[in-house]
């Protein structure tokens, strides 16, 4: 199911069905109280001025339907700017379970900004109608002082880190309980059993040895034996909530085509932590429709809304040959 449609998204999302959708992306005006242009010979953009009530009359009958149409396991993303981020707080607590903000750390500070904080931080609520929506682990690039300070053993498969195999004191599982995380490992006339127990099996622990995947003791490591983590193996580590490795579109950079367009790769995390292939994804203010570029890369469908005729003839452009 792929759909593209120009309208006012408080009335078109009354056309969805209950429970239809895995994940929604809205990226709503931000309440900044200015006109965004492409560019300044360019009528492409919107309005994001408004008066008294009016934003709140905006977004919240858009969120509250989109709490309908969200499946149970699904992510709701409300992504707006730190200085803004109350009000959508307040009504992604109202219509959700599960609030919790994304820092998205979207531009450096400015050479410019000289009377005030520089602003550069956007808020991505993640909301979902239970505690655990669906999540696939995404990973974000090491950490420079990690990457240059870790990886300083080498073997003949290359530089690795040292990954922990045993428990310790706070973590030990109950050997009554778990008598199999107590097991003794010879090895060149050494014997090795940790006193609070191993974090994997026999088994899995004679797998990495026989494939030499087991750190053994040196005179520089002491008496552990550790899980070799190799540098050219690994994925980067598990995101956290901070986002600071994914750069926003400039000001006149070759493939900008609407003021607020946000990056792809954003899209991207976004979509593959909440979402798995076949799934449908939800933009009820699409822009340029860089929602639905990334569904589809991700083999994902889209259902894709904005009120601006040119933002729809942009997401037509991009995702149907412009039909
Ligand atoms: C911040 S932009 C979205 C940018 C988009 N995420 C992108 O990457 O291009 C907000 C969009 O909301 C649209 N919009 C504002 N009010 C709307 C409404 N009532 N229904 C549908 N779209 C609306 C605007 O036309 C604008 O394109």
């Amino acid at each position: 199911m792929n759909m593209i449609k120009c309208g006012d998204s408080r009335e078109l999302l009354k056309e969805l069905d209950n429970d239809l959708v895995n994940a929604i992306y809205f990226d709503p005006p931000f309440n900044s109280n200015r006109k965004y242009r492409l560019n300044t010979s360019s009528d492409l953009g919107f309005d994001d001025i408004w008066k008294e009530n009016e934003y709140i009359e905006l977004v919240e009958p858009m969120v509250k339907e989109c709490a309908r149409v969200l499946k149970k396991n699904g992510s709701f993303f409300f992504h707006i700017s730190a200085d803004q981020m109350m009000l959508p707080n307040m009504i992604c607590e109202k219509y959700f379970k599960k609030v919790q903000p994304i820092f998205w750390k979207r531009s450096r500070s400015k050479n410019n900004v000289k009377t005030k904080l520089g602003a550069c931080t956007d808020v991505i609520f993640w909301c979902a109608h239970v505690d655990k929506p669906k999540f696939n682990m995404i990973y974000q690039p090491l950490d420079s002082y990690y990457a240059a300070n870790s990886y300083k053993n080498k073997d003949a498969r290359g530089n690795y880190a040292l990954g922990h195999v045993c428990y310790t004191k706070t973590q030990a599982p109950d050997p009554k309980k778990t008598p199999n995380r107590y097991y003794e490992i010879i090895h060149n006339n050494n014997t090795y059993k940790p006193k609070y127990g191993w974090r994997m099996s026999i088994e899995d622990m004679e797998k990495l040895i026989a494939d030499d995947r087991i750190h053994f003791p040196t005179k520089k490591t002491g008496g552990n034996l550790y899980k070799k983590i190799y540098a050219h193996e690994s994925k980067g580590k598990p995101s956290t909530d901070y986002w600071d490795d994914v750069h926003s579109i400039a000001m006149g950079a070759e493939g900008r085509k609407y003021p607020t367009q946000k990056p792809i790769k954003l899209l991207e995390r976004i979509i593959e932590m909440s979402t798995d292939e076949g799934d449908i994804v939800l933009d009820p203010v699409a822009g340029s429709g860089t929602t639905g570029i990334a569904a589809k890369n991700l083999k994902r469908s889209y259902i894709l809304f904005d009120k601006n005729p040119e933002a729809v003839i942009l997401c037509k452009n991009a995702l149907q040959g412009g039909k």
